[in-house]
Parts: structure tokens; C-alpha cells; sequence
């Protein structure tokens, strides 16, 4: 147990990369299910995949599991509504500045992380007001 697993409410701090082409319901569900964070990657799905995706995630688990959202994705306003819609409670940003969307994300009760390289990028995270990063 550390702050991580506190945060997210998972057993093992653990989180499964949200990955373009890889990460669907099924794996997401597995990670969750052993304990871990799954995230499904919404990169490479159109809104009506990722809504087909989480609706199974949410069927295969009752553990908490977050979506992956490249800010980069050329839809991104369809895919935030989304994941708020389907309430989702774990949101992990990446491709983007995490300035954007955080705090919309906040107001919706959604936790969120951005996926950085360097603890320099980190920091900037810090400043955008995310729970992780
Ligand atoms: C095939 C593949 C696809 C990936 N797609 C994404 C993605 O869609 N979004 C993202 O934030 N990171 C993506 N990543 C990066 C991973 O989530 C992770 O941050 C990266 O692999 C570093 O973690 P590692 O050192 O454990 O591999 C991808 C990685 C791989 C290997």
C-alpha cells in the first residue's frame, strides 16, 4: 500500500500503460481484476469503440480502471464528454498540456494523472493541478 494505491483505490501500485492498438476492455479488466489499474487506450478509438469499451470494462470488472486520452486526438471534446458521460473515475491524459483539461476533468469528480517522460515534466504536471503523474 502506498499513496498511489490509496489514491486510485487499487491493491498493488501497478498501472498498466494506456497503449494505442493493445489496451482494450479485456486487458484493462484483467489488470484490474489482479489488482492493478487498467486503463483502456482511447488513442486509437473512435468515441462510439471507446463507449462500447468502457461499457465492457465496466461489466468484466468492479475494480477501478481509468482511460488513456492522447490530448493530440483530433476528437478530443467528443471524447472527454464521454468518458464524463459514462462516468468514468480515472482519467490518464497524455500527448498534450495537462493545463487543458484538468480542472474540467476535476469538476466531474475524475481523478487525473498525465503520462510524462521526466521528473522535469512532472513538475509541470504539479503546477496543471493533476493527482499523479
Ligand atoms: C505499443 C505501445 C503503445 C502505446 N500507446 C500509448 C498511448 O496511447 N498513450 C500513452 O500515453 N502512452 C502510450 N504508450 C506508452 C506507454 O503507456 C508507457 O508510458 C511506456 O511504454 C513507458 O512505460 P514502460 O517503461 O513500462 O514501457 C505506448 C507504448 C507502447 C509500447
Amino acid at each position: 500500500m502506498n499513496r498511489i494505491c490509496n489514491l486510485f483505490g487499487i491493491k498493488y501500485p501497478i498501472i498498466q500503460g494506456g497503449m494505442v492498438w493493445c489496451s482494450g476492455w479485456r486487458l484493462a479488466s484483467a489488470v484490474s481484476n489482479a489488482g492493478g489499474l487498467g486503463l483502456i487506450g482511447a488513442g486509437s478509438m473512435h468515441p462510439e469503440t471507446l463507449c462500447e469499451h468502457i461499457r465492457k470494462c465496466k461489466a468484466a470488472t468492479d475494480q477501478p480502471f481509468g482511460v488513456n486520452i492522447p490530448l493530440m486526438y483530433p476528437e478530443i471534446n467528443t471524447l472527454i464528454n464521454m468518458v464524463i458521460e459514462e462516468g468514468v473515475k480515472i482519467v490518464f491524459t497524455s500527448a498534450g498540456n495537462p493545463k487543458i483539461w484538468t480542472e474540467h476533468l476535476h469538476e466531474h469528480g475524475i481523478l487525473v494523472a498525465h503520462v510524462v517522460a521526466s521528473t522535469k515534466f512532472a513538475a509541470k504536471c504539479e503546477e496543471a493541478g493533476v493527482d499523479a503523474s
